[in-house]
């Protein structure tokens, strides 16, 4: 966190309590795309970009925050969905669902700052849901365990903010470990933390810098497809609960549908064997899973965009060992899994292609894999 935000902090709300820090990872997602509302297995980790923010009672009952990225100021005492801020929704939508379950939250200032880049598939969204959650956990000492802050997280964005976004974003940002990635079943919530031993291999990103809106894209008309395959595969199958238990596409379903569970089948089929390559370090087997998970969300569940179908080509045609879009598609990051060394002989010359072809910089990101969500002071001051 900037100096300048405790200054600005005191600035915009003065001392009126305790003041506290907390954070929120970005993460990545190796494995599992659009599988995660559908009772899929996801395979993603927390990385070191955060949204932090500074917190205080302010013994009133109103809330007001502040965003240092959008320098916005806002002030309420009441929770409804606000359509021209549309930041203040992830964190309005989270106290209304602390509410639900009785947990009466009174007023609060908050600072939000931060330096994932939004709308670029990194989950900026579900990090400030879920940071908000936990210091609202911390502060008012509500017995809510950090699967719950996930959930919570989950249904603000679904009820509050109208995406109909599945539990992996909010649920690794909560529960992510320090170098390790998490194998998560969606449909149980089970979970098993893995080390990955990359040898000599190295994941990156490269950001297209196309940026995608959740909300404005096509991304619930996505689950509304996978809902409608579901309902008329479960009139033949009534024990059938979720898409992803099947192993074969049916053969009676519209030619979308068939796309979208062809997808799901395959993704399924993907996991499994990644999985195994990871575990033989089979490092070149496992990244060119990542082209046929493009290949699919591209071509099947049509997730993608223009722009990153052209980089992912292009690093085909340089020897990339394997390279994917992340996240819920329309633009955004792309997960690069590669030898060690490769990255700075390319990317000199993908940046010079591509701010020629779409006139947009292309930025690329190392990453450590880090912690979930964390208190970094409290009683700040
Ligand atoms: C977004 C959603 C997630 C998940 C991914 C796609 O990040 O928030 O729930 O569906 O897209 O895998």
């Amino acid at each position: 966190m900037d100096k300048k935000n405790f200054i600005l902090f005191e600035e915009k709300f003065s001392k009126l309590d305790e003041i506290h820090y907390f954070k929120a990872p970005a993460r990545i997602n190796i494995i599992g795309e659009h599988v995660d509302y559908l009772g899929g297995l996801v395979l993603p980790a927390a990385i070191d970009f955060y949204v932090e923010i500074l917190v205080q009672k302010n013994h009133s009952n109103k809330f007001r925050f502040y965003s240092v990225q959008y320098k916005e100021e806002f002030e309420t005492i009441e929770l409804i969905h606000q359509k021209n801020k549309q930041w203040t929704n992830y964190i309005l939508g989270v106290i209304s669902e602390f509410e639900k379950l009785n947990h009466k939250v009174s007023g609060l200032d908050i600072l939000i700052d931060g330096n994932i880049p939004q709308g670029s598939g990194l989950s900026s969204s579900a990090a400030l849901e879920v940071v908000v959650g936990f210091a609202i956990k911390e502060i008012f000492n509500f017995n809510v365990s950090l699967e719950k802050i996930a959930l919570i997280g989950q249904s603000a964005e679904n009820n509050f903010v109208g995406t109909k976004c599945g539990i992996m974003d909010q649920y690794i940002i909560a529960n992510g470990k320090k170098d390790k990635c998490l194998l998560l079943n969606t449909a149980t919530l089970e979970k098993t933390y893995h080390e990955l031993e990359l040898e000599n291999f190295e994941f990156y990103l490269i950001n297209s810098n196309v940026k995608h809106s959740l909300h404005d894209s096509d991304y619930n008309l996505r689950r509304e497809e996978c809902e409608s395959a579901l309902k008329k595969i479960k009139d033949k199958q009534p024990t059938l609960q979720n898409l992803y238990e099947l192993d074969e596409v049916p053969d009676y379903l519209n030619e979308t549908e068939t796309k979208r569970v062809r997808h799901v089948v395959g993704e399924k089929k993907r996991t499994q064997a990644i999985l195994g390559y990871f575990r033989n370090k089979s490092l070149e087997q496992a990244a060119s899973i990542l082209y046929e998970a493009h290949d699919s969300l591209s071509n099947l569940f049509e997730v993608s965009c223009g722009e990153i179908d052209f980089l992912i080509e292009e690093l085909k045609k340089v020897n990339v060992s394997g390279a994917r879009m992340i996240g819920g598609g329309f633009g955004g990051c792309i997960l690069v899994l590669d030898q060690k060394g490769n990255k700075e002989k390319i990317i000199k010359d993908l940046k010079q292609c591509y701010l020629e072809k779409f006139s947009l910089v292309l930025e690329i990101y190392s990453f450590q894999i880090s912690e979930g969500v964390t208190k970094v002071l409290q009683g700040l001051i």
